[in-house]
């Protein structure tokens, strides 16, 4: 029977889901795949660490270089995550002929093009499925099944974390820092979190998917990136009684030759259906000019979700082994030769509607001075809600905007914010209409 060797770095969250994998559907992978994956070697820090699996003490190594350059390994899973050791560790595979499936999105969007073409020198594929999505298959369909297709956009909800925590908020008024923690304790978030809740994780996710769908190389700097720790239960309420939902959205369009590239809290109307996409679920928008919308959805995070995508590239990989067929499709899509350097748009010259807060004095003409500064810059009022007082005689002021462009709304409010009647730097949120 063929045979593919295996070798893991990393026995965590994600490694341990591999592991059950492993453990509890062998057979079914046999028979699907024709030949038998074996897994050769683990190596951790802590290979002794209490886990859900148990797994032969022999396989277990502290040594993730063992693993890299052991002979009978032929194909290496990197779990550890970040960027060091990790990028020397998938170079050093890679350079030993072996092919290499990885969950980092870090690590791909930072330093996919050295990746990439370490992997194209030494012949050998290099998967990444499990990087974007979690478990829901959104890389392999970009690469193939709609890859006859011109992407004018992918947008969606790309961090299980702060979906999580923001439906818990909007739903049970849950506490932030306490829906973190949980998120921590299940296994969604980052080893580092302010990965996760400060937009960083998304914009990684994004940057792949920038470039799996328009071609275009993505300095990973040249995303506007804007997370949820400034999400207020107030926003959430306010939003909630204007018949919105916040989400933390990445976004992604090519138009014109000009790419948009953010990350950002967004007001989404309750019936578009990712103000529907809740807890570590995900989803991806795509539209495509023969294909038109689609949207992708599943889990985001997690360690059995996670194991699946990662699997999912495991078996590919001894497909292609095991037919003779190996890097039939380039691991980004387009060859590295056609691949081109778009211009990234600015944030200052998006247009859309926002979503304004301001916290004000309870005092006569409050309104009407912050309405004229608002007139001054073009920005027009789609409607307002001036509730009861919050604080010590203080009032939230909270306007729904038509479309604007976004460098006159931050104008404006650095104008508004002089006032003597303003308490609190104003908040703004973008609000979106239909994504893909
Ligand atoms: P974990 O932190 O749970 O697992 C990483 C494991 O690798 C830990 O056991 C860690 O040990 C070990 N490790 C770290 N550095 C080294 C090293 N230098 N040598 C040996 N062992 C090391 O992370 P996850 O499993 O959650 O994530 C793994 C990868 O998968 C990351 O790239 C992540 O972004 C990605 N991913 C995770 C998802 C999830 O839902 N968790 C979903 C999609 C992708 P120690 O604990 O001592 O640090
Ligand atoms: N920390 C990530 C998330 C894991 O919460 O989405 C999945 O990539």
């Amino acid at each position: 029977m063929k045979q593919l060797k295996v070798g893991i770095l990393g026995f965590g969250t994600v490694g341990t889901g591999v592991v059950r994998i492993f453990q509890n559907n062998s057979e079914l992978i046999s028979t699907r795949l024709g030949g038998e994956l074996v897994l050769h070697r683990i190596a951790d820090r802590r290979p002794d660490r209490e886990r859900e699996v148990h797994v032969a003490p022999e396989l277990l190594t502290t040594s993730c270089e063992e693993v890299v350059s052991h002979p009978e390994i032929d194909l290496v899973i990197e779990l550890i995550g970040g960027y060091e050791p990790a990028r020397s560790l998938v170079l050093e595979a890679l350079k030993n002929g072996k092919h290499v499936v990885t969950a980092n999105k870090a690590l791909l969007a930072l330093h996919g093009d050295e990746l990439y073409n370490a992997a194209r020198d030494a012949g050998v594929e290099l998967l990444f499925e499990a990087a974007v999505g979690g478990g829901i298959p959104v890389i392999s369909p970009i690469k193939e099944s709609l890859c006859a297709n011109r992407f004018s956009e992918v947008a969606g909800i790309m961090n299980g974390t702060c979906n999580y925590i923001l439906t818990r908020m909007t739903q049970e008024g849950a506490d932030y820092a306490e829906v973190l923690k949980d998120a921590q304790d299940k296994g969604y978030a980052e080893a580092d979190p302010t990965f996760d809740v400060g937009g960083i994780d998304a914009a990684h996710k994004l940057a792949i998917l920038i470039r799996l769908c328009f071609g275009t190389r993505i300095d990973f700097d040249d995303i506007y990136v804007e997370g949820i720790s400034e999400v207020t239960a107030l926003d959430i309420e306010f939003a909630r009684q204007f018949g919105y939902t916040i989400k933390l959205l990445a976004i992604g369009k090519e138009d014109n030759g000009c790419v948009e590239a953010r990350v950002h809290p967004t007001m989404l109307p309750n019936n578009e259906p990712l103000a529907k996409v809740d807890g570590v679920f995900n989803a991806v928008a795509l539209e495509g000019d023969f294909l038109g919308p689609a949207l992708l959805h599943g889990q985001g995070a997690g360690m059995d979700a996670t194991a699946s995508a990662v699997m999912g590239d495991v078996m590919s990989v001894a497909r292609d082994v095991f037919s003779g067929s190996i890097r039939r499709v380039a691991p980004m899509s387009y060859p590295p030769e056609t691949v081109v350097d778009l211009p990234v748009k600015k944030m200052t010259d998006l247009r859309c509607p926002f979503y304004l807060r301001f916290t004000t004095d309870d005092k006569p003409n409050v309104l009407a001075q912050i309405a004229h500064i608002l007139g001054e810059h073009h920005i027009s009022i789609a409607s307002m809600n001036q509730p009861e007082r919050h604080a010590e005689n203080a009032v939230p002021i909270v306007i729904l905007t038509h479309e604007a462009s976004e460098d006159s709304v931050v104008e404006a409010l650095m104008e508004i914010d002089k006032l003597d009647v303003v308490r609190e730097k104003s908040r703004f949120i973008r609000i979106e209409g239909s994504l893909a």
